[in-house]
């Protein structure tokens, strides 16, 4: 199997189960217009998340990692109209075009776009007892990641899930000498939540349309 073949298969199953529409191929244009680097999920993955969140019922998103707001708007269309979507970006320029695209979609009511570094607006968010949380979906810094998974489970209630992006890194994750930064951090997350008590966790490889990546998934135990 090739990169070409994973991407022509994407293609194929996002014509016919998840285009984009209006408002996400706007969203794209105005991210690529800004200069935002092409890094936001696939339309199967972001359809994935949105399947994901609905399956959950959710009612409370929390996300860490906004850029151009294209997750965000999958993830928000999973919400009843009296739900509520909170994005955490840390770069200003990122949560405004994030801001204008969410806006776009219609979503603007029950999303919010918070700037700063993610941890110090988790720990904003628990004192004004935003949560619990539904679903989280975590895609920011990726040396970070231990610490946005305990703050999910802080955030979460019994039953929440928890989906971290990014996991595989073209199979580097497997590599126990591997010296890069994301891959020792995200081994580090792997290895926590799979000690953790109130966490029951899998995680799954992707290719496609962005490359050899992977996918971890966690549900909050009692
Ligand atoms: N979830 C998006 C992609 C996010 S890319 C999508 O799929 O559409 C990662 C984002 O995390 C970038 O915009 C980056 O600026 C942001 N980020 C990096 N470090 C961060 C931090 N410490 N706090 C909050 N956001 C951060
Ligand atoms: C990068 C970040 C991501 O969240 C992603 O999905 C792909 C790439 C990056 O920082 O290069
Ligand atoms: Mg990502």
């Amino acid at each position: 199997m090739t990169d070409h073949q994973w991407k022509a298969l994407d293609a194929y199953f996002t014509e016919h189960l998840s285009p984009d529409d209006e408002a996400l191929s706007a969203a794209v244009a105005a991210s690529t217009a800004a200069g935002l680097p092409d890094i936001a999920v696939a339309p199967n993955q972001g359809k994935l998340l949105q399947l994901l969140a609905a399956g959950q019922g959710a009612r409370k998103i929390l996300e860490i990692g906004t850029l151009g707001g294209y997750s965000t708007i999958w993830l928000g269309r999973a919400l009843p109209t009296d739900g509520r979507l909170v994005t955490l970006e840390y770069k200003p320029e990122n949560a405004e075009v994030a801001r204008a695209n969410i806006a776009r979609a219609g979503l603007d009511k029950i999303v919010e776009v918070r700037t700063g570094a993610a941890l110090d607006s988790l720990a904003q968010l628990e004192s004004e007892n935003a949560g619990p949380f539904d679903f989280f979906f975590i895609d920011a810094d990726k040396v970070n990641n231990p610490n946005y998974v305990e703050w999910a489970v802080k955030l979460g209630r019994p039953g929440s899930l928890i989906v971290v992006d990014n996991v595989g890194r073209g199979g580097e994750v497997a590599d126990a000498s591997s010296e890069d930064d994301a891959v020792r951090s995200t081994r580090r997350m792997i290895e926590m939540v799979g000690k953790h008590p109130r966490l029951s966790a899998t995680a799954v490889q992707t290719v496609g349309a962005r490359g050899y990546d992977g996918f971890l998934l966690a549900r909050v135990l009692d």
